[in-house]
């Protein structure tokens, strides 16, 4: 067929997306990997730069610390720039850059290399070594993809914390990771305000140790506080002769950090997840060729943040490994208008838009209009991730948006994956809302309390059974949290948190999360950090947080609340708290509700049944409640 066809529920490519696809038949490359991932991967691999080949692919002596590529020597910044600025990349758009009041940056491979080199040498003047942690807290802005490639070239652990995030969890997380060293704005632009992003560091560096050098980027422009001694401007920095043009590479081993991410487990505070320089560029740079299709003349948007796990596996890494021009846009998807999106895509001549279920309900709420207003026959493939995509927002995406003519990628994948695991290719059959079958050289499996398959369109936990390049390595600093929250309950088995069922073509079905992590608007949250936020304010005893279902979040936070004695339940008190929550974990994590309570059920243990919260909210059976206290 030439055309792209829906049959039932199944739509099929048009021949001419299978014909420019890099890969032209999915499932033949799935059973060639299959049982032969090692080499698979290794392929791969050779497909990118490595200043000293590996001796052996995989080391899994010590399980669950997978190695990979031993004894190989790389840097992933020389993979994402100095390799293009040798060929005829070297003039090729790195990043076309739009900031939401208009401002406008386009930046080569060229001099995308030289800022590195810039940012590289400002580092290390300020003493900062291989290993060292380096926290980044802007907007989207250029500038924090210089900082992370600089990171990069240096041999330092950067730790991206997104820009919404707010005091407490800025605090946490630069305290956690020991950082020496704040990459930071005055601040970003977002629906027409300042997120004043100096201020909010200012007062988390009030509350942690340990930072000794801010470089503060200018943005926004307004007065911010500089403390002397420890605060110094970056366009200042860079003027000076320390900030040459040149900057040797530090040459990492393969297995050697590259970067933490922190982001919300099943228990207690956000963990760190750690991935490194050789596995990670080949998984993000593999990925993303083949299911973007990534060719030499495309223009390619991932509108997530990069302060996120997409971003930096494919808006930082993946595309640059590829040598890709991407482009990139500070502000919110309907500023001033709901067309914003549209009109850049027509300006720019976009060929891939990869974003988020929830921003694609967001702006359907709008209406057609504002789409057809505008030329999108730029588009080519759709991408979408974060969580499930639900029927009428896929059919939306793919005729008003797609025309019918983009293949929809619905990439299911997780921080700790660092690239996408269950996906399906352009050459792809879809069924909507399913994000098909595992990548090539993965095996998954949906299993039972017990750890045994269950049957065709059954419901069960989904899990990993072999390792891939780009995994996680460890939580950083806690290698015994690694083990326990992934590798115990199903030994030998990596367990994904999220539950799922397969159908009888073998197509993967995501159900959600069954731990404490809640999606809302595809951002990863803790019921813990929600509550210990509400803890944290002087008329809160008690509190538990729950995720229930939202039509265009996904999911809202719900939260319960005991006071303590002397304080009254009243509306002010309820804006107040959820003010408070902005303040401290960040504007997405402020709960949609909060009810006052006397009581909050809990095990004879003390610990808080969220389960019985959100069957009583959804008017559903609690289930078991044997272990209630009372
Ligand atoms: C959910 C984001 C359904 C899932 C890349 C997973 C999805 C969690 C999808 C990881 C998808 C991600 N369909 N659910 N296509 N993609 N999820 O670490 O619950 O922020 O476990 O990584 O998002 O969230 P994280």
């Amino acid at each position: 067929m030439t055309k792209s066809e829906m049959t039932g529920d199944v739509y099929y490519p048009s021949q001419e997306i299978i014909d420019n696809a890099h890969v032209k038949d999915w499932e033949k490359l799935r059973q060639e990997a299959s049982g032969n991932y090692e080499k698979f991967w290794e392929d791969r691999a050779n497909e990118l730069h490595w200043f000293e080949k590996w001796d052996r692919v995989l080391d899994d002596s010590n399980k669950p610390f997978y190695k990979w590529f031993i004894n190989a020597k790389t840097n992933i910044s020389y993979n994402c720039l100095d390799v293009h600025v040798k060929t005829h990349r070297r003039n090729k758009l790195a990043f076309i850059w739009e900031g939401e009041n208009g401002d406008f940056e386009a930046m080569s491979y060229y001099r995308l290399h030289k800022e590195v080199c810039k940012f590289s040498n400002i580092l290390k003047s300020m003493g900062v070594n291989k290993g060292d942690r380096i926290t980044i807290y802007m907007g989207r802005i250029p500038e924090i993809v210089v900082a992370m490639l600089a990171c990069a070239r240096v041999g330092a652990i950067h730790s991206v914390v997104y820009g919404g995030f707010s005091v407490e969890a800025l605090h946490e997380r630069i305290e956690d990771s020991q950082s020496k060293v704040l990459i930071v704005a005055d601040g970003a632009w977002q629906r027409g305000k300042i997120v004043p992003l100096k201020e909010i560091a200012d007062e988390a560096l009030q509350r942690a140790g340990g930072i000794e050098h801010v470089i503060v980027v200018k943005r926004t422009g307004q007065e911010v506080n500089m403390e002397f001694g420890r605060d110094m401007w970056y366009h200042e920095l860079r003027s000076l002769p320390i900030a040459s043009n040149d900057c040797a590479m530090e040459v990492m081993d393969a297995e050697d950090p590259l970067f933490i991410l922190y982001t919300s487990g099943t228990t207690g505070k956000p963990k760190a997840i750690l991935h490194t320089h050789g596995g990670y560029q080949v998984g993000t740079y593999t990925s993303l060729k083949y299911v973007f299709d990534i060719h030499e003349e495309d223009r390619y948007w991932c509108a997530a943040d990069p302060g996120w796990i997409t971003g930096h596996s494919y808006i930082v890494y993946g595309p640059l490994l590829n040598g890709a021009t991407s482009f990139l846009y500070e502000g919110a998807p309907n500023f001033p208008y709901p067309n914003r999106w549209w009109s850049m895509i027509e300006k720019y001549g976009l060929n891939i838009l990869y974003t988020a279920p929830t921003a694609i309900r967001g702006l359907m709420r709008f209406g057609d209009a504002w789409v057809k207003r505008h030329d999108l026959s730029s588009l080519r493939i759709l991408g979408s991730v974060g969580e499930p995509i639900n029927p009428e927002a896929w059919k939306w995406y793919h005729t008003v948006v797609g025309k019918e003519k983009c293949p929809i990628m619905d990439t299911w994948w997780q921080t700790e994956t660092g690239m996408f695991m269950i996906t399906p290719m352009p050459s792809s059959p879809l069924k909507p809302g399913s994000g098909t079958k595992p990548f090539p050289g993965l095996e998954m499996d949906i299993v039972d309390e017990d750890g045994k398959p269950v049957k065709p369109n059954e419901e069960g936990f989904l899990v990993i059974k072999n390792p891939w390049p780009s995994m996680m390595r460890t939580i950083y600093g806690d290698d015994q949290r690694y083990v326990d929250q992934y590798w115990t309950k199903y030994p030998g088995m990596y367990m994904t948190g999220d539950s799922a069922r397969r159908d009888e073509d073998g197509y993967y079905w995501i159900i959600g999360r069954v731990d404490d992590v809640i999606k809302v608007s595809g951002y990863r949250l803790g019921t813990a950090e929600i509550e210990s936020a509400l803890v944290s304010h002087v008329a809160v005893a008690e509190a538990a947080a729950i995720g229930l279902p939202h039509e265009l979040k996904g999911n809202a936070i719900h939260t319960y609340v005991i006071l303590k004695d002397g304080f009254n339940a009243s509306d002010e008190l309820m804006e107040t708290l959820r003010q408070h929550v902005g303040h401290e974990v960040g504007p997405i994590a402020k709960p949609e509700k909060i009810s006052f309570m006397e009581k909050l059920p809990k095990t004879r243990s003390g610990k808080i049944m969220r389960r019985v919260l959100k069957a009583q909210a959804l008017g559903q059976d609690p289930g078991n409640l044997s272990t209630l206290e009372d």
